[in-house]
């Protein structure tokens, strides 16, 4: 498999972490020669094996990833988690259907080590010393951790007072040195390269191998829901590589003839950090924004995949949307009082939903999955502020209503 300019479609080494352009690399879409029934039943005979790769979500897709040597893998049995149906959920979206697909059920408690397992195992295999990112906690969470299995150490840029003490305490935990900068995520992202001694490789979501690990999340959802393909699929977007990874997925799968259509995919922002939104909207270049949000883990202003991931929603004649952070706050709470539970970035989905039923965007018979990013633990802090600032004001918990 190659890797190639997303943008201008140039070959590029899938260590850089940008093209000459300033598009990211990106692997070609994976073309295996297996019948989708073969594919099908391998990966139901992997689900059912002991054997240790096998017993990662990520690996068991081995024939549409990068080919890596056995030996190189780092693994923390990621990549097996649940979709979870949920009526009510459903009737508060106002939709006919609506499942939680919870990335949050990872071993770190986030999608990323979907991306990360495969990014770090890479960077084993070439040799790498090191690895180094930019985070609003939960990339360097899980960075840590896979470097930590790997015997390797790990360096993580993140904006000083903005990461929530849980993720910290997941890097400290896993021996990672915190390097803190004054500003936001993109501020520390544009310091990646004075950490290290160039032997460090980069596993930002620009890492090919993690948009690679990422899309697996697509070949999941199809094989627990029998490959039968949503009508919509909604995510909360930051740097954007995470919907760049579900449409790659969705598209090779659709190529590979697993599925006989594709999904309409929904980006959701905070309203104080939605530079995609705009771009969406009015076209040209994207234009940064300062980002603000209590959902730190979206606080993003400068999305480095963002022409990727605009060709994704494009080209599923999907929507990008921003929504408030009472509105997240408020669908988070919905989704905790399920039982299910999710950090704050997560319930975007949810609360964008609402509002794209609300105005026709999705039909009230939609079958609809929303991808659930973070698991509840990650953010304590907002969880209780928000409850505890609902019974001040003498409310219900909005759940409950
Ligand atoms: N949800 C959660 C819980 C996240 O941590 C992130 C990104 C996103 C959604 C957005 O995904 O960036 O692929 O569009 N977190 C990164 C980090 C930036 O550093 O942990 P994206």
């Amino acid at each position: 498999m190659n890797t190639i300019c997303s943008d201008c479609s140039a070959p590029v080494a899938a260590t850089a972490t940008a093209c000459a352009c300033g598009g990211v690399a990106a692997f070609e879409d994976a073309s295996p020669r297996i019948s989708p029934s073969g594919f099908k039943r391998a990966l139901r005979d992997r689900r059912a094996s002991n054997e240790l790769r096998f017993r990662s979500g990520v690996w068991r897709l081995a024939e549409v990833l990068p080919p890596l040597p056995h030996d190189a893998i780092v693994t923390l049995f990621e990549g097996n988690m649940p979709v979870y149906e949920s009526e009510r959920g459903a009737s508060f979206a106002g939709v006919g259907r609506l499942g939680y697909l919870h990335l949050g059920m990872n071993p770190t408690g986030s999608f990323k080590d979907l991306g990360m397992t495969v990014a770090v195992s890479a960077a084993k295999a070439a040799g790498a010393t090191g690895v180094v990112c930019a985070s609003t906690g939960n990339t360097a969470a899980s960075m840590a951790a896979y470097a930590a299995r790997a015997g390797m150490e790990s360096y993580a840029l993140v904006p000083s007072g903005k990461i929530s003490g849980a993720k910290l305490a997941q890097m400290r935990d896993y021996g990672v040195n915190v390097v803190p900068v004054e500003g936001s995520f993109d501020d520390a992202f544009n310091k990646l390269s004075s950490v290290g001694d160039g032997k460090l490789a980069v596993v930002n979501s620009t890492n090919p191998y993690r948009v690679e690990g990422q899309k697996c999340a697509v070949y999941m959802l199809l094989d627990q829901r029998d490959w039968n393909v949503p009508d919509w699929l909604v995510l909360p977007g930051g740097n954007l590589g995470n919907v760049s990874a579900f449409g790659k997925g969705f598209r090779e799968a659709f190529a590979l003839g697993l599925i006989d259509r594709l999904p309409r995919i929904a980006v959701v922002q905070a309203a104080g950090a939605a530079p995609f939104v705009r771009v969406f909207e009015l076209g040209g270049d994207l234009v940064p924004v300062v980002p603000h949000t209590a959902a730190s883990a979206i606080a993003i202003g400068n999305p480095k995949s963002w022409r990727k991931a605009l060709r994704v929603v494009r080209e599923s004649n999907g929507a990008v949307l921003a929504v408030d952070d009472e509105a997240i706050l408020d669908a988070k709470a919905r989704i905790g009082a399920e039982g299910i539970g999710c950090e704050p970035a997560s319930a975007a989905s949810l609360a964008g939903l609402r509002v794209l039923r609300a105005s026709g965007v999705v039909a009230p018979d939609a079958d609809v999955v929303a991808v659930l990013t973070g698991h509840t633990l990650k953010d304590t802090d907002a969880i209780v502020a928000y409850h505890e600032r609902l019974e001040a004001n003498g409310a219900k918990r909005a759940a409950a209503v």
